[in-house]
């Protein structure tokens, strides 16, 4: 019997690197695409790897003729400090390039009779705070809560959501094949295997890898700045949890999860402890730390617990000890630079 067929945009990223081999082992055909040629180590677990943008509609079209993808899961984006520096290029690529690969999806769907299952990594920069003592009052917010972004990214984010939210919704109503739409809001994610680039919680990843490399390093944001964070492994978990999750144990389309919400302070400490000599500094750039304000300082994330079992294996203190300081100290001992 062939395998399912898993196409995945913007593959060559953070996210990619784990997800990749994660669904190779869990049994599909990995269809990747990016910009970019993808790692060979990551590479190796794809049955096509494709260098192309998502806004070429026929390299896209292409894909879906030969693939026949069944579920598709949407990484590609321009992430929300490159976003605020070119908000064209965000809107073209997170928002132009959403709408293609959803028609087509829907076109898949509607050819083959069957759902195609879309998962959409969104965001918390959907959410938005107006200032620092809104965030402190609201603690852990609800989905339904602060939808109101201030950023191009954020924007970019929730369009994305409803689009596939409604795209679900009007085939159901018509009893037609279509989209199974299913989004996480994922909190800042920490990953020892590559740097982050373009996103505003980089700062706890920055800080842990440069104290591995023994590097000085200057933190964008204030020591009191909190967001709620997680490690890509948990993440990938997640991810891949809820797209396997049967359709009648989900009460919503859109998931908020969390792990861990530790001030920048924290984080700075928890580095020490394992990295004692490391020299962290504070130096806030206002338009950074004016973005990471507006995103909440925790998640409420009961939903996705009760409904498919979410449950990050690792804390603040188990991401920095188990996962990340062992991989770092042997990628680094090895003389390896940062993946990306
Ligand atoms: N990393 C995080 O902290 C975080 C948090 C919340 C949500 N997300 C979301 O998760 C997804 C994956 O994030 P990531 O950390 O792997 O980001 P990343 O920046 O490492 O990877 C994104 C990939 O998309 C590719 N890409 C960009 N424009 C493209 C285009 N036009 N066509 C094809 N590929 C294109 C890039 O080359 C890159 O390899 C993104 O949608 C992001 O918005 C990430």
């Amino acid at each position: 019997m062939s395998k399912p067929v898993a196409f995945v945009t913007g593959a060559g990223g953070e996210m990619g690197h784990l997800l990749l081999p994660a669904l190779k082992s869990r049994g599909y055909d990995v269809v990747a695409l990016d910009l970019v040629p993808l790692p060979p180590e990551i590479g190796s677990s794809c049955k096509a790897a494709i260098e192309a943008s998502i806004l070429d509609a026929p390299a896209l079209e292409e894909v879906f003729r030969r693939h026949h993808p069944q579920i598709l899961l949407h990484l590609a984006a321009v992430l929300s400090t490159k976003a605020e520096k070119d908000p064209d290029l965000a809107h073209d690529v997170n928002t132009n390039g959403t709408v293609a690969l959803f028609r087509l999806a829907r076109e898949e769907a509607l050819a083959a009779g069957r759902n195609v299952v879309v998962m959409f990594p969104s965001s918390i920069a959907v959410y938005g705070l107006p200032d620092a003592r809104a965030k402190e009052a609201a603690g852990a917010v609800r989905e339904e809560d602060w939808v109101r972004p201030a950023g191009m990214y954020g924007i970019n984010k929730v369009y994305g959501e409803m689009l596939g939210s409604y795209l679900t919704a009007r085939a159901r109503k018509a009893g037609e094949p279509g989209l199974d739409f299913r989004a996480i809001r994922f909190p800042g994610l920490v990953s020892a295997e590559t740097l982050p680039s373009g996103g505003t919680s980089d700062y706890a990843p920055e800080m842990i890898h440069a104290a591995a490399q023994g590097r000085p390093y200057s933190c964008f944001v204030r020591p009191d700045t909190r967001l709620p964070f997680m490690t890509m492994p948990d993440a990938v978990e997640s991810f891949l949890s809820l797209a396997s999750a049967p359709a009648e144990s989900l009460t919503r389309r859109v998931y908020n999860i969390g792990a861990f919400s530790p001030s920048a302070a924290e984080i700075r400490e928890a580095a020490l402890e394992h990295f004692p000599g490391a020299e962290i500094g504070f130096d806030p750039v206002p338009a950074r730390q004016a973005i990471v304000d507006s995103w909440p300082a925790d998640v409420d994330d009961r939903s996705a617990r009760a409904d498919w079992g979410h449950a990050p294996r690792h804390g603040l203190r188990e991401a920095v000890r188990d996962y990340l300081v062992p991989a770092l100290r042997r990628r680094y001992a090895a003389g390896a630079a940062p993946a990306r």
